[in-house]
């Protein structure tokens, strides 16, 4: 297992580019497998969710190279409808190959992704409004096999904005017959972004990035170019880094209006901000007041930015309440942050913070992607020495971070 090894900051300072984001490569790679010729997606951050979409696509019978940061995807000839378990359960966003693949294969057999370190995680929003498109599916041993001839467009409610959901029936929709509507559609930039790349295919969407999505069926898709957006999470974690320290940091090559919650977050917390049109600078006082989180679906405050925000409540002046509403077990970082000293009691879904001045380092562990990230947060403004285990949680999502932080002036090493 390796292991980051972080010492207090004096500050950071500097610039720090954003790589693409990696919740809307995804489905976007998954997306890439109903056209024949060969897309090519730039932008693309190298992480290993990232890698396990290319195995899984490379296992059906596709190809997936990488010339820099970009990704060249073709899929000719399909020779597998069956996603392999062992790739699933550390991947749950395979789940998002369940509609490309009953378009192109026209059957699949998937592991049921089970639950996560957050939570539960069911699938049964996606079971249902693929099978109200058409789709058939039976479901045992842990596996979903889906089949399909034909898929025919009809109105869809989603009971939760499910991003996943949205994305898995938008795909299917794209090329069944007729029109779909998807109402409660997620509302997410990961949405919008996946909606351009298709409509760059020939699709016919209209609406993402809103609640009602109107989709009308084509009959084919071509293969086409496209640059993934920048990743809103990981820009946040950087700024909520530099506020934990009390810095002046900038983020750039983002697209500000996609942290738009966490921006309006900062200046109720009294940090100066500065926009530009593709950065983002934070200008922290020595003195952070505290603020009330409430996870929500886009635009709401993002549920994977409360962890981050719960590290740096630990520090600020004040009390604060962090609710988290979109997954039922979002708190495991709160056990170590404890341990660090922070001062926090958690309630079912709400969380209390009585920031405290500071924090102490600790032997500590990821338990999820945002929780492990807020720990190494946590080290930067902690007394002493903080040692970080399981981080390829945090490797997941987040491409060189430790050589980004260190280009900020963190002090953080890698440890195999
Ligand atoms: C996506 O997960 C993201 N992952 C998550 O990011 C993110 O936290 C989440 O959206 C919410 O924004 C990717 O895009 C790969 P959901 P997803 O379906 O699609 C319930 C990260 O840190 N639900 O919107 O799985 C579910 O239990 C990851 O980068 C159902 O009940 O999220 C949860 O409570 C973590 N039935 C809520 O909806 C379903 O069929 C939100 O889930 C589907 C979901």
């Amino acid at each position: 297992m390796s292991r980051y090894i972080v010492r207090k900051a004096n500050g950071l300072s500097g610039t720090v580019k954003i790589s693409g984001s990696k919740n809307s490569a995804l489905p976007i790679i998954a997306a890439s497998i109903l056209a024949e010729g060969e897309t090519v997606l730039s932008n693309v951050p190298r992480l290993t969710d990232i890698e396990n979409m290319c195995g899984i696509i490379r296992c059906l019978g596709g190809k997936c190279e990488w010339s820099g940061d970009k990704l060249f995807i073709s899929f000719k000839k399909p020779k597998s409808y069956i996603v392999p378990y062992e790739i699933v359960t550390k991947f749950r966003a395979s789940f998002l190959l369940l509609a490309p693949m009953l378009i192109r294969i026209g059957k699949v057999q998937i592991p049921l992704p089970g639950g996560c370190p957050i939570g539960a995680r069911p699938v049964d929003l996606h079971l249902k409004g693929l099978s109200s498109l058409g789709a058939k599916f039976t479901q045992d041993h842990g596996f979903v096999e889906g089949k399909c001839r034909k898929l025919t467009g009809t109105k869809i409610y989603l009971d939760f904005p499910s991003v996943g959901a949205t994305e898995n029936i938008m795909i299917a929709s794209v090329m069944a017959e007729g029109e779909t509507i998807i109402e409660n559609a997620a509302t997410e930039p990961e949405i919008s972004d996946l909606a351009d790349f298709l409509n760059k295919m020939g699709g016919k969407i209209q609406g993402a990035g809103t609640d009602r999505i109107v989709i009308e069926g084509v009959k084919k898709l071509n293969s086409v170019r496209h640059k993934i957006i920048p990743d809103r999470i990981e820009a946040g974690t950087y700024l909520t880094a530099g506020v934990m320290c009390k810095s002046d940091i900038t983020v750039e090559n983002i697209i500000p209006e996609h942290i738009k919650p966490v921006i309006a977050k900062f200046s109720e917390m009294g940090i100066e901000i500065i926009e530009n049109e593709n950065s983002v600078r934070v200008i922290a006082p020595s003195k952070i007041r505290h603020t009330d989180i409430k996870t929500l679906p886009f635009p709401g405050f993002p549920t994977d930015m409360q962890s981050q925000f719960t590290a740096l409540m630990s520090v600020a002046e004040g009390t604060s309440l962090i609710v988290e509403t979109v997954f039922e077990n979002r708190f495991l970082h709160i056990p170590e942050l404890s341990r660090m000293g922070a001062k926090i009691k958690v309630d079912g879904r709400t969380a209390i913070v009585d920031g405290t001045k500071s924090l102490t380092g600790a032997k500590v562990k990821a338990g999820d992607l945002r929780g492990g990230a807020s720990l190494v947060l946590a080290g930067l403004v902690a007394q002493g020495e903080t040692e970080i285990d399981c981080i390829e949680h945090i490797e997941r999502g987040y491409e060189n971070f430790g050589e980004k932080l260190r280009s900020l002036g963190a002090d953080i090493i890698k440890i195999q």
